[in-house]
């Protein structure tokens, strides 16, 4: 996984053709790139031993975690137990992973990046996505339609997590926002709502 930006990475490349660099980029290219420049930082693992997690680490082991689970549903047939229990997990997480992007990332991201429709696209699919939502949580697994409306959520959920990872994460630049500090306040306010919504 990715864990932010230094500054040795800073002295390998200017910010400004960091950013263009990146813009015109694959995903796949991206992270190979940033595996490239970890491996040549010889003090990046006493580093990142000392330092958080960074926002967009943080933010993206979230979305390969209810990737997974939106998966694994789609592969069950009759095991409504194990679907209950997915639909839980993957509702919850998803409350929370919003919750603290609207309140903590999404704010920093608009200073940073000025890209105020890719963030008011963004705080429109998380209230879509919360909607359908509120209407699973009332549903029984087995009921008509409920199947249904965990994969759209899923198909919903995966072309979000595809706009924050391909648009708006490369965005950000090495330099433009804390990313460390804000992986520690992500991950403190994560773990106080996973405490008060499963209460
Ligand atoms: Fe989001
Ligand atoms: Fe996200």
């Amino acid at each position: 996984m990715l864990s932010g930006f230094n500054s040795a990475t800073l002295t390998a490349y200017s910010i400004k053709g960091y950013i263009m660099a990146t813009k015109a980029k694959t995903r796949a290219g991206r992270v190979a790139e940033r595996k490239t420049i970890r491996s040549q930082s010889p003090d990046r693992k006493k580093e990142t031993q000392a330092a958080s997690p960074s926002a967009v680490d943080l933010l993206e082991q979230d979305h390969r975690e209810v990737e997974e689970w939106f998966d694994e549903y789609d592969e069950l047939k009759e095991d409504d137990a194990r679907k209950a229990e997915l639909a839980q997990k993957i509702c919850l997480a998803l409350k929370v992973h919003a919750q603290i992007e609207e309140e903590i990332f999404y704010p920093q991201a608009r200073e940073a990046t000025k890209d105020n429709d890719l963030i008011d696209e963004a705080v429109v699919e998380h209230a879509t996505v919360k909607n359908l939502i509120a209407e699973i949580e009332s549903m029984e697994v087995g009921e008509d339609l409920y199947d249904a409306k965990i994969r759209v959520l899923g198909e919903m959920v995966k072309q979000h997590i595809k706009e924050e990872e391909e648009e708006l994460f490369p965005e950000l630049g090495p330099a433009k926002i804390d990313l460390e500090g804000f992986g520690k306040e992500l991950a403190e306010r994560k773990e106080e709502l996973m405490a008060e919504m499963q209460a």
